[in-house]
């Protein structure tokens, strides 16, 4: 399941293709250095995001984690779960070995929301499209 990211419209379950997804999620889960991680209420998903771990030769060969995907169910954002969830990721990063966490945003909120937990801003980033189709990410 992937949780609304409250820009693009919503789309109605019927009307999404499954299959990238799946190929996706079981790419995922067959690999140990990407997590997917859950906060959940119950059996429900009310939060998610994907943490990459990977080792790197620059910065005297520090393991980076990678955010992405960040999400909380849209009728519990601003009570401090995407707060909660973030705090985790940083641990875990830390916990397998990462000196570094690195994400990207284009939303001035949750930017906000980074700065706070005391991501600073440092790149500027940019995206190479392979297919013109690609989704703006
Ligand atoms: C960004 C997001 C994960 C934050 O989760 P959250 O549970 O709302 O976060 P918290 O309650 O811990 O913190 C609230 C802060 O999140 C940020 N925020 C971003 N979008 C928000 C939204 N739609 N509603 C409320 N807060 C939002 C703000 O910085 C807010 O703090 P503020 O009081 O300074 O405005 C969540 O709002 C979300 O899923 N947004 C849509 C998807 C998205 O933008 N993901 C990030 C892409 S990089």
């Amino acid at each position: 399941m992937i949780l609304d990211d409250g820009v693009n419209p919503p789309q109605r379950p019927e009307d999404v293709d499954p299959k990238p997804y799946r190929r996706a999620f079981e790419a995922i889960v067959a690999r140990d250095d990407i997590e997917l991680i859950g906060m959940w209420a119950g059996d429900e998903l009310i939060g998610q995001l994907q943490l990459t771990v990977t080792p790197n030769l620059t910065l005297g060969g520090a393991t980076r984690g990678l955010i992405e995907g960040v999400r909380v169910r849209g009728d519990l954002r601003g009570r401090g779960l995407g707060t909660q969830l973030m705090t985790y990721a940083i641990a875990r990063a830390k916990s397998k070995g990462c000196r570094l966490v690195e994400l990207t945003t284009r939303r001035p909120q949750a930017a906000r929301l980074y700065e706070r937990l005391g991501f600073c801003q440092t790149h500027q980033g940019f995206k190479y499209h392979v297919q013109s189709d690609a989704f703006e990410a």
